[in-house]
C-alpha cells in the first residue's frame, strides 16, 4: 500500500466512518506523532512524509474535494426523506457547506495545475443509499453520526494542525482553517441535537 493510497483511505474513512474506533484512535496518535515539518527540505503531515508542502496539499486537495463534494449529496439525499423539522435546518446548512468545500478545494486544486476527479467511493455511495432510506428514522441517522463521532474537537484536531503547518501555501492554509471551523461545527450541532433529541425521548417515555 503506497503512502498515497492510505492517506486517500484515511480522509475517506473519517468522512465516511467506516473505520473503527480503534484504528481511528491509533491514526489520531500517529497523526500526532508525525505532524510536523522538518528541516530536510521534505514535509510531515498526518503521519505521512511529502517531498514538499505543495506535494502534501496537492493530496489534501486531491483526497477531500471529490469526498465533500459527496458528502453534499449525503446529506441531500436524506434530506429528501428528512420528516423531523429541526434535523431539517440543520441538514440545509450543512448540506451547502460540504458542497462548498468540494467546489472551493476542486477550485484551488485547479490553480495548483491538479485536478479533481470527482469519483465517488464506494463508501460514500454506500452512506448515500444509507441516508435516502425512508424506513431508517431520522433519530437513528442522526445518532449514528453522532456515535461515530463522539468528541468533534478530537476528529477534527489534524485539519487545524495541518493548517498551522502549512508555511509556503498561504492561500490554502486559511481555506483549510475556515474548512476545519465548519466541520467542527457540523459534529458539534449533531452531537447536540443527538443528545437535546435522546434526552426529550427519554422524558416522553418517562411520561407515558
Ligand atoms: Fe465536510
Amino acid at each position: 500500500m503506497n503512502k498515497d493510497f492510505e492517506f486517500r483511505q484515511l480522509l475517506r474513512a473519517y468522512r465516511s466512518g467506516v473505520i473503527s474506533e480503534a484504528t481511528f484512535e491509533s491514526e489520531m496518535k500517529s497523526f500526532e506523532n508525525g505532524a510536523h515539518s522538518n528541516g530536510s527540505g521534505g514535509f510531515e503531515a498526518f503521519g505521512r512524509r511529502y517531498a514538499s508542502e505543495r506535494e502534501a496539499v496537492v493530496k489534501f486537495l486531491e483526497a477531500v474535494s471529490p469526498a465533500e463534494t459527496a458528502g453534499g449529496v449525503a446529506v441531500r439525499a436524506w434530506l429528501e426523506v428528512c420528516q423531523t423539522d429541526c434535523i431539517r435546518g440543520g441538514l440545509m446548512m450543512v448540506a451547502e457547506r460540504e458542497s462548498y468545500h468540494g467546489r472551493a478545494f476542486a477550485a484551488r486544486l485547479k490553480e495548483l495545475g491538479g485536478n479533481a476527479t470527482q469519483q465517488m467511493s464506494e463508501e460514500s455511495r454506500k452512506n448515500i443509499e444509507y441516508l435516502r432510506n425512508p424506513n431508517i428514522s431520522d433519530y437513528d441517522k442522526l445518532h449514528r453520526g453522532a456515535k461515530r463521532f463522539p468528541n468533534p474537537a478530537e476528529t477534527i484536531r489534524p485539519l487545524f494542525e495541518f493548517a498551522e503547518l502549512l508555511k509556503e501555501d498561504l492561500q490554502t492554509k486559511e481555506m483549510v482553517k475556515l474548512f476545519a471551523q465548519d466541520e467542527l461545527s457540523t459534529l458539534k450541532w449533531q452531537n447536540a441535537l443527538c443528545a437535546a433529541l435522546t434526552d426529550a425521548q427519554g422524558t416522553q417515555r418517562r411520561a407515558a
